[in-house]
């Protein structure tokens, strides 16, 4: 049997997501584990969510390396990531652009989630954008890491209606509801070899 594919995990803030992946591994559902969660946040409740779980798990942020430029900070999160044998980068709610460091060091090797369909509503607070434009449908995109804000190879995606009487509140926890089960989905596929990456296509293979 194939070991299952090593994830670790970045972010900045509740972590549900994670959370949701890690389930989503330990019930078998994916071929994969987390090993690792980083956070920039010192105080994020997904450091809290790894503990938990006895899942190594650190703060990376300014106040450990106060003299240090935000490039070297990325540098030693790739230092840890290497260090767990890390396979696959998820970011989950991680509030920073990737750079080069971890770019060049996990090349098609990070994935993201948005809540929106992209290319639509790009950036933070995508499902209040949606509902302020106006739009009839939200949703939820995951997508591979390229250097752009929100703009690689996109995976999976699955709307989630705006119903009448939506706020920023009720809709945002509908979203919430199809992440947590289209981030696993997409991990599955990965951790099962099952993507191909044409251009800016991804094709689901078998
Ligand atoms: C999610 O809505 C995700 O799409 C976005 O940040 C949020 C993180 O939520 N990138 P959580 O920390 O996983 O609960």
């Amino acid at each position: 049997m194939t070991q299952p594919l090593r994830i670790g995990v970045l972010g900045s803030g509740s972590g549900s997501n994670c959370e949701a992946i890690m389930d989503a591994c330990a019930r078998g559902a994916v071929p994969a584990q987390v090993v690792v969660v980083l956070s920039d946040i010192a105080d994020a409740f997904i450091l809290e969510r790894a503990r938990r779980r006895g899942i190594p798990s650190a703060f990376i942020g300014q106040s450990r390396f106060k003299t240090k430029l935000e490039l070297e900070l990325e540098a030693h999160l790739v230092a840890l990531l290497r260090e767990a044998r890390v396979e696959l980068v998820a970011l989950a709610g991680y509030m920073r652009v990737v750079k080069q460091p971890l770019l060049e060091a996990f090349a098609g090797r990070i994935v993201n989630i948005h809540p929106s369909l992209l290319p639509s509503f790009p950036g933070l607070k995508s499902w209040e954008q949606a509902l302020n434009y106006g739009a009839k449908v939200a949703g939820v995109t995951v997508h591979f890491v390229n250097e752009g804000v929100d703009t690689g190879p996109i995976i999976l995606q699955e709307a989630a209606p705006i119903l009448p009487g939506d706020t920023a509140e009720s809709l945002h926890q509908r979203i919430h509801a199809v992440e947590h089960k289209l981030y696993p989905e997409a991990i599955r596929l990965i951790a099962e070899e099952r993507l191909r990456i044409v251009g800016r296509r991804v094709d689901v293979v078998r």
